[in-house]
């Protein structure tokens, strides 16, 4: 499997594009707010920079990342113009908005302009100016180096890092059969070796990550993670839904649509860590402090109307057919070029719709549980220079 090649959420903005079907997302954005505004405040204080460099790695496309740099600009334009104003002339912030190749930037690019009329006259109607900002994409996998040394203040990363360089290295075709992710059937050694693979990935972000930071900067990532160290059930509706995914893919395959090898040789490049796995992963990086950890659930809420996307009126009533709708789009809108490589487009329809049908069975089940689990960390580099190539 090509990831670099064929890992994109699903471009544009029509009605089954990331863009319109990311509110989960959004939301991890919303939440991590206070932690951002709280590095970018430290990188003030500790660093007073004349120009900020702040870059969002697997930025995809759609609103979320602009929602990130409009809540970066609003914490610097909330400090004090003495704060704000270095030697005479306010904080300057470049952006740097980063995915791999095969993201829509375009759609991104497109929308920067409506972003920054909106940015201006938002500032305007309270008699304030947004500080001066540049904005720029950077093509590339995060798993490479991608900035010059001790060149950037804050890296944010959000439900992305959980994307790993490549499927588990030595994960051979028939060692997970049925599944497509890690679940009651998979065998240990499967699971061990997809901890293997994040953390040989983790590790080395954070290597590359640590060269790129001017010493003393920080970085809040947040992954699609699991609550306890329970592999299998602690990742709660994460691993549900992959595992109802999977259930779609064996309905396909009892039909004669898919082949049972298909199947058996596809596994997912992704894993949902626990907080105790990244805080050791992080604790091998010599050169960064933990400064703070959050786990946290977001939840379809039945009653809020704003979750329900793409033309979905719900009903009181139906309103388990809606978060089913949803939680289809929202998956469909991530997963659907990885699996249209592997499985071929002529079945991405019908898959859709089986497992469509097995999510709102879960949804109305009495246990159901819609809740994912989030984790944010954020890291503070130690003020000793780090330099030289990966
Ligand atoms: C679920 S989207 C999250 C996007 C955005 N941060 C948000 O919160 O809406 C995950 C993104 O990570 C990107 N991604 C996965 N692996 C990557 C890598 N190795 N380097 C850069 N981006 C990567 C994917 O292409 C995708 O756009």
């Amino acid at each position: 499997m090509n990831i670099e090649r064929n890992l994109h959420m699903i471009k544009g903005d029509g009605d089954s594009s990331y863009a319109k079907n990311s509110s989960m997302q959004r939301k991890a954005i919303l939440a991590t707010k206070p932690m951002v505004a709280e590095a970018l405040k430290g990188v003030c204080m500790d660093l007073q920079p004349q120009l900020m460099v702040v870059a969002d790695l697997g930025c995809s496309s759609g609103t979320n990342t602009l929602l990130f740099i409009s809540k970066v600009i609003a914490t610097i334009s909330e400090k004090t113009p003495t704060d704000n104003n270095i030697r005479g002339c306010p904080m300057e912030v470049q952006f740097f908005l980063n995915d791999l190749p095969g993201n829509d930037f375009n759609h991104i690019f497109q929308s920067l302009e409506q972003f920054e009329q909106s940015t201006v006259q938002d500032y305007a109607r309270r008699g304030l100016h947004p500080p001066p900002h540049y904005i720029a994409g950077v093509p590339g996998s995060f798993y490479t180096r991608l900035f010059p040394c001790n060149s950037v203040h804050l890296f944010h990363s959000s439900f992305s890092l959980m994307w790993l360089s490549q499927v588990p290295e030595h994960l051979d075709s028939n060692m997970n059969k049925g599944n497509i992710y890690i679940w009651e059937t998979t065998p240990p050694l499967v699971a061990k070796l997809y901890l293997d693979q994040f953390e040989k990935d983790f590790s080395r972000f954070l290597q590359l990550r640590c060269k790129e930071l001017v010493p003393g900067g920080q970085m809040v990532l947040t992954v699609l993670g699991r609550k306890s160290n329970d592999v299998v059930h602690g990742g709660g509706m994460m691993n549900i839904s992959l595992e109802l995914l999977s259930q779609a893919v064996r309905t396909l395959v009892a039909e004669g649509r898919v082949e049972k090898e298909k199947l058996d040789s596809f596994n997912l490049p992704m894993y949902g860590p626990s907080a105790d796995e990244l805080k050791q992963l992080v604790q091998q990086n010599e050169l960064l402090d933990i400064v703070d950890i959050h786990v946290f659930d977001l939840t379809y809420n039945p009653i809020d109307k704003s979750e329900l996307e793409v033309g979905v009126n719900a009903a009181p009533d139906n309103i388990q057919e809606a978060i089913g709708h949803n939680i289809t789009t929202g998956l469909r809108a991530v997963m659907e070029p990885l699996l249209m490589s592997h499985f071929g487009e002529s079945i991405i329809d019908d898959l859709f719709m089986v497992f469509e049908c097995n999510v709102i069975r879960h949804v109305k089940s009495a246990e159901h549980k819609s809740s994912i689990t989030a984790i944010s960390l954020s890291l503070q580099t130690k003020l000793v220079a780090a330099t030289g190539d990966a």
